[in-house]
């Protein structure tokens, strides 16, 4: 109670002032205090605050749950003498729906740590919990216990909720059941449920919610977690059953986010905190999962604040999203217009429509995430405009037949916040398939752990190529946006420095002539910072059998570097995280997955989508102050080869005119300034990868190997010259060594790659 005190006091001195002031001010605590509990008001007694009650674990305020301060000083819901304000009893739904069977106790209401146990009649068997407890949000724990025994029907009995009603005992094909929620309960999830033919009822179990019951961190991460990865994996070729039936398709698409924040003046300064960081977590877990969405957010109160406009993603000038999010403060807004929310998003998207054209906006997928208090109170209801967005995803649907195959691509999720909810508003306002699409939360508090616990970085860890798409301002954002980058140092009296790549949890992929004949494991050492120590010693490495510096002194070539390439395997497995992941190289199962191709496709056909233009753009990285940089280069292969590879014959220590002596076909040609201005490679770019991003995963495609003009000694990024050419060990060309080591399935020592057949 010592709060409220300190509030009336202070209440006291403002009405004076306001008075002062020709406002109205007759919001007094006096007629709104509470029995067992406490309160807090949003902007002390102005108008426009608001009064949430607090009650201990296990209690709820009642009659009301929070009051508003009207401009006319009165509360909204006034208080009633008659009914005093006080903390009461958490109590659960009945759970005396049970058909087929017992409850025990029986009661006429359960209250919090209440107990139950239920049992079914002879010849029925239970499904789902057999004994319950009352929680604190105000509900079971465990699940629907359900007394079936078996009909032939094609979906089984799907239960009956406590504090439900159904109608419908047939469960056929097509068969309907229907629910609804006795009292004063509110229905969330589905209210309708279709046998389908595979077996399973359409939509989710309903529950049914008192204005007190809430979900636990737990439930929305669990929940929510397995909705939104099912978006996250329909752009991604994952191998997945959900309910007995494998759902993943490949799909080429986009999937464009909208986030939308709740900052009206009945949402706490801290809360936005909470909500900024909840916001972050949440993109940080998406791309650690490996889609990469356009991302629209905002905040808003009566009007939107808009911190990261989606349509920078398409001009490709997107920043930085978690330093827009750092840099928003709260303005000085008031009330609550959810519509504008949802007419931004509409607006946005038929931005996007225009630009991408009506085809490829066929393939975009959306989802839209609102955090809300949901006690909106201006801009009218967003029904309407969510109906518009509905129909502009859904293409216009004459029946709802129609929409359904385009169900998919529409995901809108409701967080509705704090004691003020309007579920009757909110919930209808969400939509897409699968799972649970509106959460009602008690505070924002602990949504940045919800956030944190839905994407198991477990489920990724073994896929090639995944990185943060974009650049931060973390200590290891650059070693998050190429999570495979490893150094490689020899310290010997010959002391060297290149950059090799993370192919495996053990194995460092380079070029062979970064280990001199003479070098030992013991003088190579590897760095990278899986957290476990960033230098790595090594156990041992393969070069090339095949690779021989001085094959050609006879054919006047004094250093010949086909088949450049070695394999370094580290003593000890690397740890896996976002920032240490390994890239996808050319004929694995995994790469295949990652360019979304066919369970049949072929090698050949990963080499003809990575390399297949004639100019074909690609990137390597290069030691900087900046830790690394990126340089550009374009391949030149078909036609353009031969222009290409001829400069190879001007380089010092060649006295040949016979090309193929110099450059065989197992390299790819990068450099020059026409038709585009490449980069170049320096000293200490060598064993780098060269590679690819194909639908946000990365792909090695070649080695650095060597260059024809030294036009940097101390590294950086630096731009060719004309004649000025690189060479790379096209990775394709030597398959069969990646995959006599990395493919060996004959040794205890590290876990395989798996290699295509052909
Ligand atoms: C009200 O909330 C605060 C923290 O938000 C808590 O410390 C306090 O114990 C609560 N009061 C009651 C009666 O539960
Ligand atoms: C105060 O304003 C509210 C809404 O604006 C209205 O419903 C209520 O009747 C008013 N009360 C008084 C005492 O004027
Ligand atoms: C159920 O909870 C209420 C309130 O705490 C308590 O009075 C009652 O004894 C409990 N009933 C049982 C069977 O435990
Ligand atoms: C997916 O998994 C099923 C069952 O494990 C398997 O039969 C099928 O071949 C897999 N599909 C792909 C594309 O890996
Ligand atoms: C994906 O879609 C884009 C255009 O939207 C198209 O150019 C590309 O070929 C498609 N890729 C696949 C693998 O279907
Ligand atoms: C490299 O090639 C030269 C010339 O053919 C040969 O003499 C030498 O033995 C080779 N070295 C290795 C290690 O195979």
């Amino acid at each position: 109670m010592g709060f409220s005190v300190h509030w009336s006091r202070l209440a006291a001195l403002l009405c004076l002032l306001c008075m002062g002031g020709g406002v109205w001010c007759d919001c007094t605590v006096a007629s709104v205090q509470i029995e067992g509990g406490d309160y807090k008001l949003t902007k002390k007694l102005e108008p426009g605050s608001l009064l949430i009650y607090n009650c201990s674990k296990g209690f709820y305020p009642y009659p009301a749950l929070t009051r508003l301060c009207q401009p006319n000083g009165t509360w909204k819901p006034a208080p009633k003498r008659f009914q005093p304000q006080r903390c009461r009893i958490v109590e659960c739904p009945d759970p005396n729906v049970l058909e087929n069977g017992d409850v025990s106790p029986p009661q006429e209401r359960y209250f919090v740590d209440n107990e139950t146990s239920y049992e079914c009649y002879s010849g029925y068997t239970l499904r789902g919990s057999s004994t319950r407890v009352c929680l604190p949000n105000g509900k079971w724990s465990g699940s629907t216990p359900i007394c079936s025994h078996d009909t032939g029907d094609n979906c089984a009995d799907p239960g009956i909720p406590p504090g439900a009603s159904r109608t419908g005992n047939i469960f056929g094909i097509d068969d309907t059941v229907e629910y609804s929620c006795n009292n004063n309960l509110f229905l969330v999830g589905s209210r309708e449920r279709v046998c389908q033919e595979n077996g399973q009822w359409t939509g989710r179990e309903p529950a049914c919610y008192y204005k007190h019951t809430y979900d636990t961190s737990l439930e929305v991460s669990k929940e929510f977690g397995s909705t939104i990865k099912n978006t996250l994996t329909t752009i991604q070729p994952v191998n997945d059953t959900q309910e007995g039936r494998t759902i993943r398709i490949p799909k080429n698409g986009t999937l464009n986010m909208f986030i939308a924040v709740d900052i009206s003046e009945s949402i706490e300064e801290k809360d936005i905190q909470d909500a900024k960081n909840a916001v972050k977590q949440l993109i940080s877990k998406i791309s650690s999962f490996s889609v990469n969405p356009n991302y629209e957010i905002i905040f808003f109160s009566s009007v939107v604040v808009e911190v990261v406009n989606i349509l920078d993603f398409f001009d490709g000038k997107q920043e930085n999203i978690l330093n827009k999010l750092d840099g928003f403060e709260k303005g000085d807004a008031s009330g609550t217009n959810l519509n504008i929310v949802f007419e931004t998003f509409l607006e946005q998207m038929g931005l996007i429509k225009r630009r991408v054209g009506e085809e490829a906006f066929k393939e975009h997928r959306h989802a839209i995430i609102v955090f809300t208090d949901g006690a909106y109170n201006m801009g009218g209801s967003p029904a309407s405009t969510v109906k518009q967005i509905k129909n502009m995803v859904y293409m216009n649907p004459t029946s709802e037949e129609e929409k359904q195959p385009r169900g998919e691509y529409l995901d809108i999720y409701v967080f509705a916040i704090g004691a003020e909810i309007d579920d009757g508003e909110l919930q209808p306002l969400t939509a897409g398939t699968g799972g649970k699409h509106y959460f009602r939360l008690e505070d924002i508090e602990n949504l940045q752990e919800t956030f944190d616990a839905i994407i198991d970085e477990e489920e990724v860890k073994g896929l090639c190529g995944l990185h943060v798409e974009y650049d931060t301002t973390e200590r290891d954002a650059k070693q998050k946006m190429y999570p495979w980058m490893a150094f490689v140092v020899i310290q010997n009296e010959d002391p060297r420095k290149c950059i090799g790549s993370l192919v495996s949890r053990e194995f460092i992929l380079t070029a062979a002539h970064c280990l001199k004949f003479g070098d030992l494991p013991e003088h190579v050492r590897i760095e990278i910072d899986d957290g476990q120590g960033r230098v790595k010693k090594v156990k041992t490495f393969m070069r090339h059998p095949k690779y021989n510096v001085t094959a050609k002194v006879d054919k006047k070539v004094k250093e010949f570097y086909d088949y450049d390439v070695a394999l370094i395997q580290l003593e000890k497995p690397v740890q896996i995280s976002t920032s240490v992941r390994p890239i996808c190289i050319p004929c694995t199962v995994e790469t295949r997955n990652a360019l979304q191709l066919v369970p049949d496709s072929t090698c050949k056909q990963q080499e003809q989508l990575l390399l297949k233009d004639h100019l074909e753009r690609l990137t390597f990285l290069t030691r900087t102050e900046n830790i690394v940089d990126e340089k550009d280069v374009h391949a030149k292969l078909g036609t353009n080869r031969a222009g290409c590879i001829k400069h190879a014959l001007q380089a010092p220590g060649i006295d040949t005119d016979v090309i193929t002596d110099v450059v065989t076909d197992n390299f790819l040609c990068t450099g020059g300034r026409t038709p585009f201005r490449d980069h170049i490679a320096c000293t200490g770019d060598s064993g780098g990868a060269v590679f690819k991003n194909y639908e946000h995963r990365t792909i090695q495609v070649a080695v650095v190997s060597w260059g024809t003009k030294t036009l940097c000694r101390t590294g950086g990024v630096v731009e060719s010259d004309d004649t000025s050419r690189d060479f790379h060990i096209n990775l394709f060309r030597v398959v069969p060594f990646l995959k006599s080591i990395l493919g060996n399935n004959d040794q205890d020592d590290y876990a395989p790659l798996t290699f295509l057949e052909s």
